[in-house]
């Protein structure tokens, strides 16, 4: 099948690549010269395990190409994949303008069928804008188009995975052709055809459910699921909260929580909440576009406010063990909003360290792949080049983004090299006891002291 994806970022570029190692044909299109540039030299312009290797296959057996030309890109395709950005503006709506160019471009250079498929997280009625908008500025007559919602569940830092292995593939559709096309797309998924680039043998599991919806319903379950997934880490900061009120251990709440398999365990991981380009935007998105249809979403302006709070939460306790902040030296560890991504979008790292040089400390940050993408937001910090760089000298380290490699560094020879022996451990990831026993004073989030 012959494909156009729009947008060529962390979810066009996995989507296009994945769907061109599975036998399809595929443009990807960016009005980013820089980022088409960068990927026709053969280099990334993000990291995401097990991408590059995929992007570099597929170019060479030509089913993957990157261009800056629309036209180019979509006068072969049958399917057209919308995979801009759609950020917040400042009431917190969704800024749906990219989605309008793409959908503007499509109308008036199409004069054959094409399936607009809505892959970028968008407010529910999008879909019939879209629609409309198609209609309105069509080149070769009305009724040539439909348009499918077809929401993306991939997590950044095995987002390859995620598309091998998706637990469902919702497709929302108006028409029986749009739901043929759409499950012939992902025919290979459904049917375990591909040799998977993540394993060398894949585990046994049922194949993914082919959920077909109408477009609404599709629109309204990414809101809905990515929400409910925000809830469920502000509540669990809520009980941290508490328990550090009454000197329980937070950890041991969410175990006995996460038990039950009608709570389950993830996502019950207390610590300075969540970040990233999709939970806190689609989250006031949802707001927004309930208080627009007339629904009062209180729910989820609290869950907003309670992770907003997290890192007053964690700068109180910095304040409480250095008291002054003002000309102290500070470590980070960890910068992308979560680990394996260099994606420091809405990061709780980057807040946290904007706040603390805002009280005039000095920071020293270490992230194994994100320390280029902030510097470009944050310019004024000491980028180390190891774990131990960052610590030296410093009176308090800060564990921000949980890498698995944080786990066993030589905190003896940290100890040595600060000037305070403090760890806030922003994620409960390290051992208190272990960092207690190297001669640290630890503090967690919810954890007793
Ligand atoms: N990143 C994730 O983990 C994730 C997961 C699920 C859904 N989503 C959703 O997918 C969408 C894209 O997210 P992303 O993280 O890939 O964003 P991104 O910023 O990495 O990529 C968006 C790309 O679109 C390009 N673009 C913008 N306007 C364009 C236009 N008019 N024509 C061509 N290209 C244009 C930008 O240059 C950029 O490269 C968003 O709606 C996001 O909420 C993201």
């Amino acid at each position: 099948m012959n494909i156009c994806v729009t947008g060529t970022g962390y979810v066009g570029l996995v989507t296009g690549t994945c769907l061109a190692e599975v036998g399809h044909r595929v443009i990807c299109m960016d009005h980013d010269g820089n980022k088409i540039q960068t990927l026709n030299a053969g280099q990334m312009p993000i990291y995401e395990p097990h991408l590059e290797e995929l992007v570099r296959r597929n170019r060479e057996k030509g089913r993957l190409s990157f261009t800056t030309d629309f036209g180019l890109a979509n006068r072969d395709a049958e399917v057209v994949f919308i995979c801009v950005g759609t950020p917040p503006l400042e009431n917190g709506e969704a800024d749906l303008s990219a989605v309008e160019n793409v959908v503007r471009e499509v109308a008036s250079r199409s004069d054959s069928y094409r399936l607009v498929v809505e892959k970028s997280t968008v407010p529910v009625q999008t879909g019939e804008y879209v629609s409309r908008t198609l209609q309105i500025y069509c080149r070769g007559g009305q009724g040539h188009f439909d348009v499918a919602s077809n929401p993306e569940f991939l997590r950044e830092g095995s987002a390859v995975y995620d598309f091998f292995h998706p637990d469902r593939i919702v497709v929302g559709v108006d028409s029986p052709r749009a739901e043929n096309i759409l499950r012939e797309l992902y025919r290979p998924i459904l049917e375990g055809q591909f040799s998977c680039p993540v394993h060398s043998s894949c585990p046994a599991s049922s194949p993914p459910t082919f959920l077909v919806t109408d477009v609404k319903s599709a629109e309204l379950i990414k809101h809905a699921s990515n929400s409910f997934l925000a809830m469920k880490i502000s509540f669990v900061n809520a009980v941290a909260d508490l328990c550090e009120k009454v000197g329980a251990d937070v950890e041991k709440v969410a175990r006995g929580m996460g038990l039950d398999v009608r709570i389950g365990k993830d996502f019950l991981r207390a610590g300075l909440g969540f970040g990233g380009f999709c939970f806190p935007k689609d989250l006031q998105a949802f707001v927004r576009i309930a208080e627009k249809i007339g629904y009062d979403f209180s729910l989820l302006r609290e869950v907003e406010k309670i992770n907003k709070g997290r890192i007053e939460v964690a700068l109180e306790k910095l304040k409480k063990e250095l008291w002054i902040l003002q000309g102290k030296t500070i470590g980070v560890l960890g910068l992308a909003f979560k680990p394996q991504t260099d994606d420091t979008r809405f990061a709780p790292a980057l807040e946290l360290i904007r706040r603390l040089q805002r009280e005039g400390a000095k920071i020293r940050a270490y992230d194994p792949k994100a320390a280029q993408k902030t510097a470009e937001e944050i310019p004024d910090i000491f980028f180390a080049a190891s774990p131990y760089q960052a610590a030296e000298g410093t009176e308090a380290l800060i564990l921000a983004t949980e890498w698995p490699e944080f786990r066993d560094l030589d905190w003896k020879k940290i100890r040595g090299s600060m000037v305070h022996p403090f760890i806030f451990d922003g994620r409960n990831f390290l051992d208190p006891a272990q960092l207690r026993a190297a001669g640290f004073r630890y503090e967690g989030m919810g954890r007793p002291g």
